[in-house]
């Protein structure tokens, strides 16, 4: 089935961090983890995750990203979807990855597992504390631990070395995480090696969104369509995982 996008009118804008947050005024029926394509005329159309039913983060990073941004209330933005299979809640104590905008889903993530009653725990990372995300979203149903590179906010340093601390200190009955593939891989790794279950979601340039044009592929699995959130011990077994996807031009490009 073809979806065209349909445009729908900005409710409200507001930066929180690293991201600027867009409410839409529709709702779209949708789990953690599902995304939808957004377009904005002339400028194109990339996947962004659910934030909550309306409601997108993003950050500003590129031509199509920056122009999201800059929205206003009373705009028109096209959106299609919800597509993808998203995150499965799992277990009592839930411990939740995210690097950079990979936040965003985690977010609505956070919401659902604290509405069923889980403990949660989620481990932030960004490259300075003013791009730290969604931080007050986070800290009203889970226990937040922020990592900085340049160490300005939280722990200095990278997620993945709070995480295997993490894993050390308590039982989790499920990690889920979300951010640059060269991450998720170490986050699988570390996760498999301890044998504790892991789902990840994984980022690759889409086109379609719909499991037709074979841009996302990641070795024989269509992110859009088999994804984003896969077992990390599935993505364990692609060589590609964390290490090469496919630019727009269809070329192999190093992550
Ligand atoms: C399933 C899925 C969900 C996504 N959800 C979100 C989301 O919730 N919020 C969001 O902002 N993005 C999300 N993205 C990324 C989004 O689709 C775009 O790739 C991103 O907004 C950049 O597009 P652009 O055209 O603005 O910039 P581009 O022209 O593609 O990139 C401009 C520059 O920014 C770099 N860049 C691209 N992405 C990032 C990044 N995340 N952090 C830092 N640098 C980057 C590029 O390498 C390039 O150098 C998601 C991607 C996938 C596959
Ligand atoms: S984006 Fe076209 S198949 Fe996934």
């Amino acid at each position: 089935m073809i979806d065209f996008p349909r445009m729908v009118k900005v409710a409200g804008v507001k930066k929180d961090g690293g991201v600027v947050v867009l409410s839409l005024a529709e709702r779209f029926p949708s789990q953690p983890g599902q995304f939808a394509m957004l377009w904005l005329p002339e400028k194109g159309e990339k996947p962004y995750s659910f934030l909550s039913e309306n409601e997108f983060g993003i950050a500003p990073v590129g031509e199509l990203s920056r122009g999201l941004a800059s929205l206003r209330k009373g705009d028109a933005v096209g959106v299609r979807g919800p597509y993808g299979r998203g995150f499965v809640l799992k277990g009592k104590r839930v411990l939740l990855v995210g690097g950079g905008c990979g936040v965003v889903p985690l977010a609505f993530l956070a919401k659902e597992a604290k509405k069923k009653g889980m403990a949660v725990t989620v481990i932030t990372g960004a490259k300075t504390a003013a791009l730290l995300s969604l931080h007050s979203s986070l800290a009203s149903c889970a226990s937040v631990f922020c990592c900085t590179d340049d160490g300005t906010k939280g722990r200095k340093g990278f997620v993945t070395d709070a995480l295997k601390d993490a894993l050390v200190l308590k039982h989790y009955d499920c990690v889920y995480a979300c951010g640059p593939e060269k991450m998720l891989r170490l986050v699988a790794e570390i996760c498999v090696k301890k044998n504790v279950p892991c789902q990840l979601s994984a980022e690759r340039l889409m086109k379609c969104g719909l499991g037709i044009c074979g841009q996302c592929d990641l070795d024989g699995l269509l992110v859009c369509r088999d994804g984003p959130v896969f077992e990390a011990r599935d993505l364990l077994k692609k060589p590609s995982f964390g290490r090469t996807s496919l630019s727009a031009s269809g070329k192999e490009t190093v992550l």
